[in-house]
C-alpha cells in the first residue's frame, strides 16, 4: 500500500478548544486528510469531551471531511443528531451497540455517510468478521479509549493483519491511541491506511512535519 493513500485524521482532543477554528486550520493547511473528533459521553469512557453542538460549528469552518468517533453508550440515540449536525464517517464501539451492530450500521447508511466499527484494545477481532463486507472502516484502538496522550499498546496493532486478511480491499483500517512517527511506521506495516494522532500532532512546534512523518 503506498503511503500518499494513508489517511491522516489527527484529533482534536489535543486542540486548544478556545481556539478550535485556528487549529483546524492549522493541521488542514498542514495536509490533513481528515478531522477526527472525539465524542465521549462519561459512560462508555472515564471522561466527557464534545457533543452535537461542536460540530454543527466544525462543519462550517471545516474544509475536510469530519471523522466522528463516537465513545459513547446508546450510539443510536444520538446518530442522527450528529448526521445532521454535519458528520461525514461515523464510527461506533462494538462494545456500545450490543445486539444491534446491523442496525447501526444501517442507520448510518441511511443518512449517506461512512460507516466506522471500532474495538477497545481487550476485544477480539473475531468479533468484527461478520462486519468486515458492510462497514467503510474499521477503527483499532491501541489505547483504552478516554484519553489523549497514552502510550500505543504493541498489541493491539497486531489484530490489523488479520482484519486486512478477511476484509475486500477497500475497507479502510485506521488506528487510534499513542500514534507518532515511530508507531505509525508499525501500524502502516501491518496494513493500517488511516492514523488518528492528537497529542504528536498538536504538540509538536512543526504541524506540518508531524504529519509528513506520519506519511
Ligand atoms: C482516545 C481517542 C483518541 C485520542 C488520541 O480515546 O479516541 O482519538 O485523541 O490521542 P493521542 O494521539 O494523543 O493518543
Ligand atoms: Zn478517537
Amino acid at each position: 500500500m503506498s503511503n500518499d493513500k494513508i489517511i491522516i485524521s489527527p484529533s482534536i482532543l489535543s486542540a486548544d478548544f478556545t481556539e478550535l477554528g485556528r487549529d483546524v486550520r492549522a493541521v488542514e493547511d498542514a495536509g490533513a486528510d481528515w478531522i477526527h473528533v472525539d465524542v465521549m459521553d462519561g459512560h462508555f469512557v472515564p471522561n466527557i469531551s464534545i457533543g452535537v453542538p461542536v460540530v454543527k460549528s466544525l462543519k462550517k469552518t471545516a474544509k475536510v471531511p469530519l471523522d466522528v468517533h463516537l465513545m459513547i453508550e446508546n450510539p443510536e440515540k444520538y446518530i442522527g443528531a450528529f448526521a445532521k449536525a454535519g458528520a461525514d464517517i461515523i464510527t461506533f464501539h462494538y462494545e456500545a451497540a450490543k445486539d444491534n451492530v446491523d442496525g447501526i450500521i444501517d442507520l448510518i447508511r441511511s443518512f449517506d455517510l461512512k460507516v466506522g466499527i471500532s474495538i477497545k484494545p481487550k476485544t477480539n477481532q473475531d468479533v468484527l468478521i461478520p462486519y468486515l463486507n458492510k462497514v467503510n472502516m474499521v477503527l483499532v484502538m491501541t489505547v483504552e479509549p478516554g484519553f489523549g496522550g497514552q502510550e500505543f499498546m504493541g498489541y493491539c496493532a497486531q489484530k490489523i493483519p488479520y482484519i486486512r486478511a478477511k476484509a475486500p480491499e477497500s475497507l479502510i483500517v485506521q488506528v487510534d491511541g499513542g500514534i507518532n512517527d515511530k508507531t505509525a511506521k508499525i501500524c502502516k506495516g501491518l496494513g493500517a491506511n488511516s492514523l488518528v494522532a492528537g497529542s504528536y500532532i498538536y504538540g509538536s512546534d512543526d504541524i506540518k512535519s508531524a504529519i509528513e512523518s506520519l506519511r
